[in-house]
Formats: structure tokens, C-alpha cells, sequence
């Protein structure tokens, strides 16, 4: 079979593989094309460096936790390495990275695993200074940690139970 030029053009318009790319670069209002021209949005994870900072970030809360006479006996296992994998997962997975927390635990539902906890105003108060102690050792863009910063002090609040 032999085509014009313009007959292969036309074929080729009207090829699946051309319709379904057509699909992904759609445009929007402004005249943006979707997919083609934008990379996919850069996540604070990406900017900080991915797991190794939530992971050097909560091992740093920990060591607060292991030295204070309030939050450390409310912990409830003494080698404090599953805990800080859990909330670094947990973080990771929530500023954009694998949802690898989700995986291993299911849906976070804080405030249920928090329910046996006694999250009075105090350990809040507690909790909250001893993160942002640790977020303030940490190296990175002043706009991400505004926006790490302000995330924890919203939770922290949402999880006062007492
Ligand atoms: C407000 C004060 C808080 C207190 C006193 C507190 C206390 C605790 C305690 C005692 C545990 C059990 C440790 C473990 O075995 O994992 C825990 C787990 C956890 N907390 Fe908190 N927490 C607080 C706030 C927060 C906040 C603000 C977050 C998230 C931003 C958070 C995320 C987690 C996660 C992800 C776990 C592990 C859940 C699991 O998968 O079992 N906590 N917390």
C-alpha cells in the first residue's frame, strides 16, 4: 500500500496512540498545554531531600522525647526506632512523597490512634516544642519550613483529645 503525503498525514491524525496523547495534552483556558509543557509540580519532599530528612527530622524529635520527663513515659515501646519510622513514613508520604505509611499501616486516622493518649493542652504544648525544636536544626528553603511549621502546629491543635 503506498499513501500521499497527504494521505499519511491524515492516517496518522487519526491514529489511537495520537487521540490518546491529544487526551493527556489537553489545553487549558489560559492556552497552557497540559502535560507537555509543565513538569509534574516539585514537592516539598523533593525540595528537602526525600525520606533521609523526615527520617534525620523525627529522629531528632525523638531524642527530645527520650529526655523529657512528661512526653517520654507516654510512649509505649522503649526502642523508639518502629516509632520514628512510622511518623517519618508518615510525613513523607504526606508532604508528596511514596505512600509507602499508607502501605504498611493503612489510613493514618491520627486522631483514633491517638485516642489512647491523654493529649492535653500540656503534652501538646510539649509535643509541638520539641518538633519544631527539631525543625528549626533542619536545614532548608524558608517558605518550605513556614509551610512544614504551620502544618504541624494545625495538627498538633486537631489532636488535643483532653
Ligand atoms: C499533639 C501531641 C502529640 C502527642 C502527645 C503524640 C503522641 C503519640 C504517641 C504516644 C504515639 C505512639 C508512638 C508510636 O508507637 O508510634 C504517636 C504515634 C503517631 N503520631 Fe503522634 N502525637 C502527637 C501529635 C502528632 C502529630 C501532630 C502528628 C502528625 C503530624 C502525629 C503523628 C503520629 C503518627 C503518624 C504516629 C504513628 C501512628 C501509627 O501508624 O501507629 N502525632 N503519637
Amino acid at each position: 500500500m503506498s499513501y500521499t503525503r497527504k494521505g499519511t498525514k491524515a492516517q496518522v491524525l487519526q491514529s489511537k496512540s495520537l487521540r490518546v496523547l491529544r487526551g493527556h495534552l489537553r489545553r487549558d483556558g489560559d492556552g497552557t498545554v497540559r502535560g507537555m509543557d509543565e513538569a509534574p509540580e516539585e514537592t516539598l519532599y523533593d525540595r528537602v531531600g526525600g525520606l533521609a530528612f523526615f527520617v534525620d527530622l523525627v529522629s531528632r524529635f525523638y531524642e527530645g522525647v527520650s529526655d523529657d520527663e512528661f512526653l517520654g513515659p507516654m510512649y509505649p515501646e522503649e526502642d523508639h526506632g518502629p516509632a520514628i519510622e512510622r511518623l517519618a513514613l508518615f510525613l513523607a508520604q504526606y508532604w508528596g512523597g511514596p505512600p509507602t505509611y499508607s502501605e504498611l499501616r493503612g489510613h493514618p486516622r491520627l486522631r483514633m490512634r491517638h485516642d489512647p493518649y491523654k493529649i492535653t493542652k500540656k503534652a501538646r504544648d510539649a509535643w509541638l516544642g520539641l518538633m519544631l525544636g527539631a525543625v528549626d536544626e533542619m536545614e532548608m528553603d524558608p517558605g518550605d519550613r513556614a509551610d512544614l511549621v504551620a502544618y504541624l502546629d494545625l495538627a498538633a491543635h486537631q489532636l488535643r483529645n483532653r
